[in-house]
């Protein structure tokens, strides 16, 4: 038996920018995971069992007289993607297939079954690819699990930058910028897995940032759940009509996170904190823009609270819900800060940033 695991993140800043090429975002990976096992099958038939994501309802729209499902935030798709192209991997390296069960666990979903908004889809995908290339030993490095986890990811969900994927395949705190999904689209019709694999890909950058001693990342939860696929459906679909607003949109976002970006490499706190203000700003003005509520009002009582305490907080990925994010340093009295927090229903997550040992 093979069990891999493959953590969830959390944005810390240049949501919804990020979806564009040469748009950089900050992510981190933090200490909770999804694990996949896979065993040999005892008969011809193998078995996909999850616990948590026993699915007891799905999202459609009428289009005519067709129901059509939307099946994006549907667990279960990404791992039946993930099983699809890795397999396909491995068939062009020549191995032979076989029947298995494959088991996935998650912590990425609380015990009442509510999302954190941790990345599951993406980290299932992780985990699923992890686990079918050991189970066929299959050596990958991260770059070929990222490619491969980005396709199957992208393939069912249709609309994200993949920057989840990245946190969940590198770890730690990264800097990251999405591919051109134009090429990769096109690639996928006329290229062999296995070479689009190999090739780079035009516009993806992913570095590891190292974060300045004494700084502390703080997560609240808002207790509501929400889906990002239906917020950047939204977004795409009237960035047309507000084009030029868009574009500034995009190019401060820019020029906040490089700036962040500088923060890191110099060690220095307090630009890392202004930056993470400018960017709550940039994301209130894009959400007003959209008529769309990125910042509820549970997420802002997160962030006053923490600014209370000197702590330079926002929304983290897609907000309407999930959670919220402070970075703080000495000056903030950490335990005052998570008291007031739960007072007000909000839930501190104690998660740690989990960083890849090799
Ligand atoms: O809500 P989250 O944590 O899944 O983050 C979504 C971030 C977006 O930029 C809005 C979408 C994406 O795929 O990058
Ligand atoms: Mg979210």
């Amino acid at each position: 038996m093979v069990t891999v695991k493959a953590p969830g993140k959390l944005y810390i800043a240049g949501e919804y920018a990020v979806l564009e090429q040469n748009c950089p975002a900050i992510l981190v990976a933090v200490n909770e995971f999804v694990r996949v096992s896979i065993s040999k099958s005892k008969s011809t038939s193998g078995l996909i069992y999850s616990k948590q994501y026993s699915q007891d309802s799905i999202h459609w729209v009428r289009k005519g007289n067709k129901m059509v499902i939307d099946n994006r935030d549907n667990p279960f798709e990404y791992i039946l993607s993930a099983i699809k192209f890795t397999e396909q991997y491995c068939l062009e390296q020549g191995i032979d297939l076989s029947v298995y069960d494959l088991h996935v666990n998650s912590d990425l979903d609380s015990a009442d079954g509510k999302k954190y908004g941790l990345g599951s889809s993406a980290a299932v995908t992780v985990a699923t690819v992890k686990a079918i290339l050991q189970y066929y030993n299959v050596d990958a490095s991260n770059d070929l699990i990222y490619k491969l986890s980005a396709i199957s990811h992208y393939t069912v969900q249709g609309n994200g930058s993949a920057g989840d994927i990245a946190a969940s395949v590198y770890g730690g705190w990264l800097a990251y910028q999405t591919f051109d999904k134009n090429w990769l689209t096109n690639e996928l019709k006329h290229q062999s897995l296995s070479t689009i694999l190999n090739e780079a890909w035009p516009g993806l950058k992913i570095h590891l940032l190292t974060p300045p001693t004494g700084m502390e990342l703080l997560i609240g939860w808002s207790q509501k759940p929400a889906s990002t696929s239906q917020l950047v459906d939204k977004t795409n679909a009237k960035k047309e009509s507000i084009k030029h607003q868009y574009e500034d949109f995009l190019e401060k976002s820019r020029q906040c996170v490089l700036k962040m970006i500088e923060g890191f490499s110099s060690s220095n706190i307090d630009l890392i904190k202004q930056q993470i203000r400018v960017n709550r700003t940039i994301l209130k003005k894009f959400a007003s823009l959209n008529h769309i509520a990125i910042e509820i009002p549970k997420l802002t009582k997160l962030i006053d609270i923490a600014e209370k305490f000197n702590g330079a907080a926002k929304t983290s990925g897609a907000g309407n819900g999930d959670c919220g994010i402070v970075i703080a340093d000495s000056s903030t009295d950490i335990s005052e800060l998570k008291n007031l927090w739960r007072k007000n229903g909000i839930l501190p997550l104690n998660f740690k940033v989990h960083s890849l040992t090799h």
